[in-house]
């Protein structure tokens, strides 16, 4: 496998393109709007993108429900324009990650109505059908009674999302509609993603963000089937395309690691931990936390992983409430001082970078449900509807957050205090130390237990940089593991160093060069 090398210095942007920028005033962000911005992404430090689904669909899941896969969605543009904005990107020096949803499609895209059809055709196998009407597939939900045919279809996440048929690992012989992997249905299923991917690597994108990876393939427990199908794709792609990146969402480095993924994120759900540092009653960052189970993992998957690729670890994303529910003020610096030196490409999810707070109390929009608030338009300044639109406010496409002190970028930009500095004095220190990017190793010298600091040494090319993130009221004292030297970074106070100890004040962060 390629290793692509752009990804060892890489720090993700993740734009969720119906918020982030309107250029034609429909209240709905669009391809000309990012390009626009491309230059405040660049100058926050971040080298690539991560956009969601940007296809034709019925938004009932904010395009995670494709209709035409070849196609770009009207509301953000022509594919023409999608491909001018691969241009812009990489004019810049930066990439571009589209969001590939292999696990389903939108109940109107063309090949589910073929599927649903009575005479046999090139799409009777396309999706999970039983062979009985009144009888959903084991394990999931199903649509029932929409059909020419007999049978019922499985569907992935909501109703509107027929599953895609990539067969069963272990089939049931009595299920005669369970078919093996290596069927010519599901056979015909996975060449019809490649040549999607093919379309979309041709035009100029440099890899993808794999929707739902892990559940392509049904009774498949310990995820054989799956990695053996992902393995598949990554020789087609080092066939064809061997600089093509790719990162699941899964949650599972060792498992999707070995399937050829590049990256791999540490999610919300899963066995990660990650929402003890920074989504729960008393997340790490808050203070009076625990973060020994996260590290505890942490450290189990790097070595299960053995450095085969990167676990990522994003600010947030469109499926997880905003940070700034969570955490405030220095905590909301102290966790990005966090996610900017720790090993694997972090992803800033848009907005997070000014602290956009979660907009509570809103109706759902386009299938977002508890979601919905954290996907709220980008607030760049301090004119009308934030600089996002110059629609009418009961135009946009979710409310913005009607505080009257909803934080912007613009003001972040003047304010040397902000968050918004902070993030881009912390993403252009790793820039210069190859020990804190991707592939640095890292030790833990502090798991973060309760009252305790979160501490670890990462080490690369030929240095060796310690860091210390103490969100405590008290002050702390760890054993460097190496004699400090030089402070690169510190929030909330400056560390003492004593021999190879280093003290570190309440509430304080610090990144020390040991020598
Ligand atoms: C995960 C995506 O991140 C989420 O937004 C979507 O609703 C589901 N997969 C279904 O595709
Ligand atoms: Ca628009």
């Amino acid at each position: 496998m390629n290793e692509v090398k752009w990804l060892d210095s890489a720090v993700f942007y993740e734009i969720y393109p119906q918020s982030f920028k309107d250029t034609n005033g429909d209240g709905i962000g669009d391809f000309r709007g990012i390009a626009e911005k491309l230059d405040y992404i660049k100058e926050l430090g971040c080298t690539a993108i991560w956009m969601n689904p940007c296809y034709d669909s019925p938004f009932l899941d904010a395009g995670y429900d494709v209709r035409d896969y070849y196609k770009a969605a009207p509301r953000y543009g022509t594919n023409d324009d999608l491909k001018a904005l691969f241009g812009e990107i990489h004019r810049r020096g930066m990439h571009i990650l589209l969001d590939l949803v292999p696990g389903h499609t939108s109940w109107e895209h063309e090949w589910f109505r073929q599927s649903c059809r009575g005479e046999r055709n090139e799409f009777t196998d396309r999706y999970i059908w039983t062979d009985n009407t009144w009888e959903a597939p084991e394990g999931m939900n199903a649509l029932i009674g929409i059909a020419e045919r007999v049978g019922a279809c499985g569907v992935n996440f909501f109703s509107h999302q027929p599953a895609l048929n990539y067969g069963y690992y272990k089939p049931k012989p009595d299920k005669p509609w369970q078919q093996p992997t290596d069927a010519p249905g599901p056979k015909a299923t996975l060449e019809a993603m490649k040549d999607i991917m093919r379309f979309w690597l041709n035009m100029g994108c440099d890899g993808f963000r794999v929707d739902m990876a892990p559940s392509l393939i049904k009774n498949d427990e310990d995820r054989k089937g799956v990695i053996a199908l992902w393995q598949d794709v990554r020789a087609f792609l080092d066939r064809e395309f061997p600089d093509a990146a790719m990162v699941s969402e899964w949650g599972e480095p060792d498992k999707s690691l070995l399937g050829g993924f590049h990256m791999d994120f540490l999610l919300h759900f899963g066995p990660s931990h990650y929402n003890d540092l920074f989504r729960c009653d008393k997340p790490f960052f808050g203070g009076e936390g625990d973060a020994s189970e996260f590290v505890k993992t942490y450290k189990e998957n790097l070595a299960k992983s053995g450095g085969k690729g990167l676990m990522c670890i994003p600010s947030g994303n469109h499926d997880m409430i905003r940070l700034a529910k969570y955490l405030r003020g220095d905590e909301l610096k102290m966790a990005f001082a966090f996610l900017m030196s720790m090993p694997g490409a972090p992803f800033i999810y848009y907005g997070d970078e000014i602290g956009m707070r979660y907009v509570e109390g809103l109706y759902s929009v386009e299938g977002g449900y508890e979601r919905t608030g954290s996907r709220s338009p980008m607030q760049w300044d301090g004119t009308e509807n934030a600089g996002f639109s110059t629609a009418p406010a009961d135009k946009l496409y979710i409310k913005l957050d009607p505080s009257a002190d909803r934080p912007t970028a613009q003001a972040q930009m003047n304010d040397p205090g902000s968050l918004l500095n902070e993030v881009k004095k912390l993403v252009s220190i790793r820039a210069e130390h190859k020990a804190l990017q991707s592939r640095g190793d890292i030790v833990f010298v502090s798991a973060g237990g309760p009252g305790e600091p979160l501490a670890y040494v990462r080490s690369g090319a030929g240095e060796r940089i310690l860091v210390v993130l103490n969100p405590t009221d008290s002050k702390v004292t760890v054993a460097a593991g190496g004699v400090p030297d030089r402070q690169i970074y510190s929030l909330g106070g400056t560390a003492e160093a004593n021999g190879s100890d280093i003290t570190a004040e309440p509430r304080s962060a610090c990144w020390y060069v040991l020598r």
